[in-house]
């Protein structure tokens, strides 16, 4: 178990939660967290959203039992982490450009940060969050609120590679968005997990490459190769 050394409210059901301790992580990885002995059975997966000496962050959203009561945490109170998981994003070299919607921008931060010179998109519902913390990151950081979508104002022509993650919707577009052009695309998908560790086939996703577990295989696939369920 360890230590929360902040868990702060941003707006919008969302909170950044840092947690004491040495951890381990790659960009675009995960850890399974529970704040709980039994119930809810399960742990909850959560990407990396930044690791220093201090110890580990994630941003999340409250969306159902178990991201209720990380909300609630206070400092001090003790949270159990396991990982990394996952794959992570492939390190590329070259322009490029970050696309996050929604809270599919939290892995984000770790990759501009890693990667360095990227321009970053993020896509909100309603409200613009740690808006400086991206900017910091960055080269540039555009961001869209409401009706107006990320993939609006995104030319992906301008980019070698696009890393996004977020609504699957957006991706499917993105994905749809660099056909017939020279532009790559990975994308981080977030399909229900059960176990996080490749033992319980709930995560399946369909590519190219027949089937494959979200959480051990991915979750970073690159876009030509996923087949998006319609
Ligand atoms: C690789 C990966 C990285 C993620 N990173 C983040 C992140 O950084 N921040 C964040 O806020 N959310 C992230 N999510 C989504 C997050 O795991 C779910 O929102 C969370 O598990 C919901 O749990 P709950 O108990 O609040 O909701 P409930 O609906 O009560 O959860 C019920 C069950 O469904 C699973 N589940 C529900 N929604 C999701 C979902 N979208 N993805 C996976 N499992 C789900 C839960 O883990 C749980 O087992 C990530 C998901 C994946 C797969
Ligand atoms: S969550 Fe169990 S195999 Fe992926």
């Amino acid at each position: 178990m360890n230590k929360i050394i902040e868990n702060k409210f941003l707006g919008d059901d969302m909170y950044l939660m840092k947690v004491a301790g040495d951890f381990k992580g790659k960009m675009g990885q995960f850890y399974m967290l529970r704040a709980w002995d039994t119930y809810p059975t399960l742990s909850r997966p959560i990407s990396i959203f930044d690791i220093d000496s201090e110890g580990i962050t994630f941003l999340y959203k409250v969306f159902g039992e178990g991201t209720k009561i990380f909300s609630k945490l206070k400092i001090n109170d003790e949270i159990s982490l396991e990982g990394p998981y996952g794959n992570g994003f492939t390190e590329v070299e070259g322009k490029i450009a970050l696309v996050g919607g929604g809270i599919g921008i939290a892995p984000l931060y770790l990759v501009a940060k890693k990667l360095k010179n990227c321009d970053i998109y993020l896509g909100f519902a309603n409200k613009v969050i740690l808006e400086d913390e991206y900017r910091e990151v960055c080269d540039n950081l555009y961001t869209t609120t409401g009706n107006t979508f990320i993939t609006d104002i995104l030319d992906v022509t301008k980019y070698d590679y696009i890393l996004t993650c977020g609504p699957t919707p957006m991706m499917k577009k993105l994905v749809s968005m660099v056909e017939n052009t020279e532009t790559k695309i990975q994308v981080s998908l977030e399909n229900h997990m059960a176990c996080g560790v490749g033992a319980c086939l709930v995560c399946t996703c369909k590519t190219t490459n027949g089937n494959k577990k979200t959480c051990k295989d991915g979750p970073v696939f690159w876009g030509e190769d996923v087949i998006f369920n319609d």
